[in-house]
């Protein structure tokens, strides 16, 4: 119950043999970055794959997700930009901040949004452009950005910012793992960023991060993003494994996959409040059970195991004191018999 990997694909056999294939043709490294002779057939056809899967015009490769945000954010601070992102966001998110040494920089408080416009209003004043970025999915937490509404309001703020304000979302726990057709935060929302950032090492369970956006961002992307240009991409074999992965998402079997997801995650959710436990709202399979207690997460986590159950414990500084809980994250591999093994023990812990 901790992996990323939600819909189980990491181990399906089409992917494996996409992968192997890939290796046997290409080698099993790119030998050089992208520009050098790092571009294979497979790094092509999966940028051109996710940009349709995203509706947006192109999408760029990188070696990680965390590498995509970092690029992403630095290359975009300018010296009159003001960087806005959430207090709770990702680990990557905040080194990108700090590494991109924006004019100003504004911390809201988490998916409070009379706090976003506090900030933007503020640094409308002194700035010329705004970057506003959040997590879709909250990793520790399994909530969402309520993005249609930060989309409203940064419309609003748009002409008072001479370049704009510019969305980014990082929606590396979203994509493949919830929305009806595995879209992730903005199919949830039923709305659109202007940079969305996903990983390939989570519910497509392979490796190596991307971003999707307009043409123009990314060709300017591509000729300035450090770890774009100086570092390797992912391997041929692994971007011909997401090619694969694609394909199975929106084939009825991804379908099929998504929707058994959501049936796992709705049952523990509705067993967990029979047995009077907290969580907080939401439809992502990360689940947090709030414990909020540092001594008794432990102790709960530990008996888990005994009875053969990996879930994790989240203390401080991992998250706010207060917040310790378990996350557990289903995936399409377990099957209601594994939800109701987990209620089973959790009720004899009560
Ligand atoms: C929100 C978020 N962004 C980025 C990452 C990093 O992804 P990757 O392993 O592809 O760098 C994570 C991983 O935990 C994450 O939760």
């Amino acid at each position: 119950m901790n992996s990323n990997n939600y819909l189980g694909l990491s181990l399906h056999p089409e992917v494996i043999h996409a992968e192997e294939e890939a290796a046997r043709k290409y080698g099993v490294g790119p030998g050089a970055v992208r520009f050098i002779s790092g571009t294979y057939q497979p790094h092509g056809d999966l940028e051109r794959t996710l940009a349709a899967f995203h509706s947006r015009e192109e999408a760029v490769l990188f070696s990680s997700a965390y590498a995509a945000i970092v690029s992403t954010i630095v290359s975009l601070v300018t010296p009159g930009t003001a960087l806005i992102s959430d207090e709770l966001n990702h680990n990557c998110i905040i080194n990108a901040v700090k590494l991109a040494r924006p004019k100003e920089k504004y911390v809201y408080k988490h998916l409070d949004l009379a706090d976003l416009e506090a900030k933007l209003e503020q640094a409308s004043q002194s700035c010329q452009r705004a970057l506003v970025v959040t997590d879709g999915v909250f990793s520790m937490r399994g909530v969402h950005a309520p993005l249609a509404d930060i989309v409203k309001l940064i419309q609003r703020f748009d002409e008072r910012f001479t370049e704009n304000v510019v969305l980014i979302v990082d929606d590396s726990h979203g994509v493949g793992a919830f929305g009806v057709t595995g879209r992730g935060i903005e199919e949830i929302t039923q709305s659109c960023c202007d940079i969305l950032v996903g990983t390939l090492g989570k519910a497509f369970g392979v490796n190596g991060g991307y971003v999707v956006g307009s043409k123009t961002f990314t060709t300017y992307l591509r000729e300035t993003a450090p770890m774009y240009i100086y570092s390797n991409p992912i391997t041929p074999s692994e971007a011909a494994a997401a090619n694969k992965v694609l394909e199975i998402i929106q084939d009825p079997e991804g379908q099929t996959l998504l929707h058994h997801l959501r049936e796992l995650v709705s049952s523990f959710r509705t067993g967990l409040s029979k047995l009077g436990f907290e969580t907080l709202p939401g439809v992502h399979p990360v689940v947090p059970l709030m414990v909020r207690d540092t001594s008794k997460t432990i102790t709960l986590v530990n008996q888990l195991f005994d009875k053969g159950i990996l879930a994790t414990g989240l203390r401080y500084p991992v998250v706010p004191k207060g917040d310790e809980s378990i996350r557990f994250q289903l995936n399409a591999d377990h099957t209601l018999g594994d939800v109701k093994e987990v209620l089973k023990a959790l009720r004899a812990k009560e």
